[in-house]
């Protein structure tokens, strides 16, 4: 399950998805980051779209699959940092991938709604104050071990992982986040 989440991960729905409509390879423009919050700065909305369901479901549905094998919770936390891994770093497209952040969510959507519930209204809840993706999703995968320990605590352990991989990603973010040079999500960036 774990080859099969990586292979899934591995899947870039933004380099897919901007291949279709003709837009740039975002892992070469915008911020460089073939993920949802690049495509829409590139591309619009429609296609940003796509690749947020894209890159969620290749999170949900091999650990969804585990999850009805009854596989044991520390492993199927390992499937979805498997899928997370993938889409980091992608086999099919030369280990250059994101960020995971959608599909770390995607991948705890069958562990549990009201996990996922209180994720989401985190990431909302933080956009709408700050209007920076990489702010909301850095304070939101902060949060996630709390949360899963509170309401999932035989997951916190593979949480914490991907917390720590997920904020290892956003260090460029952070740095122009610290420098006051982080795009907000309304902003297009140079290409
Ligand atoms: O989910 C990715 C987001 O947190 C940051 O994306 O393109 O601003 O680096 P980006």
């Amino acid at each position: 399950m774990c080859v099969l989440a990586y292979l899934m991960g591995s899947i870039s729905s933004a380099i897919l998805v901007c291949r279709v409509f003709r837009l740039p390879d975002p892992r070469f423009a915008g911020s460089n980051n073939p993920g949802a919050t690049n495509v829409l700065r590139l591309g619009g909305k429609l296609p940003a779209l796509l690749v947020l369901i894209g890159d969620v479901l290749k999170g949900t549905i091999p650990v969804w699959g585990a999850y009805f094998l009854a596989i044991e919770p520390l492993w199927l936390g390992m499937v979805a940092v498997a899928a997370c891994l993938g889409h980091i770093y992608p086999v099919f497209f030369h280990f250059n991938g994101g960020k995971a952040v959608a599909t770390a969510f995607g991948s705890l959507l069958p562990i549990g709604l009201s996990l996922a519930g209180l994720l989401v209204a985190t990431w909302i809840l933080i956009l709408w104050l700050t209007r920076y993706s990489s702010l909301a999703a850095i304070i939101t995968v902060s949060l996630a071990p709390l949360y899963t320990y509170l309401i999932k605590p035989l997951y916190t352990l593979p949480v914490t992982f991907l917390t720590l991989l997920i904020i290892f990603r956003h260090r460029a973010n952070i740095k122009r986040l610290w420098q006051g040079k982080e795009p907000k999500i309304t902003n297009k960036l140079k290409r």
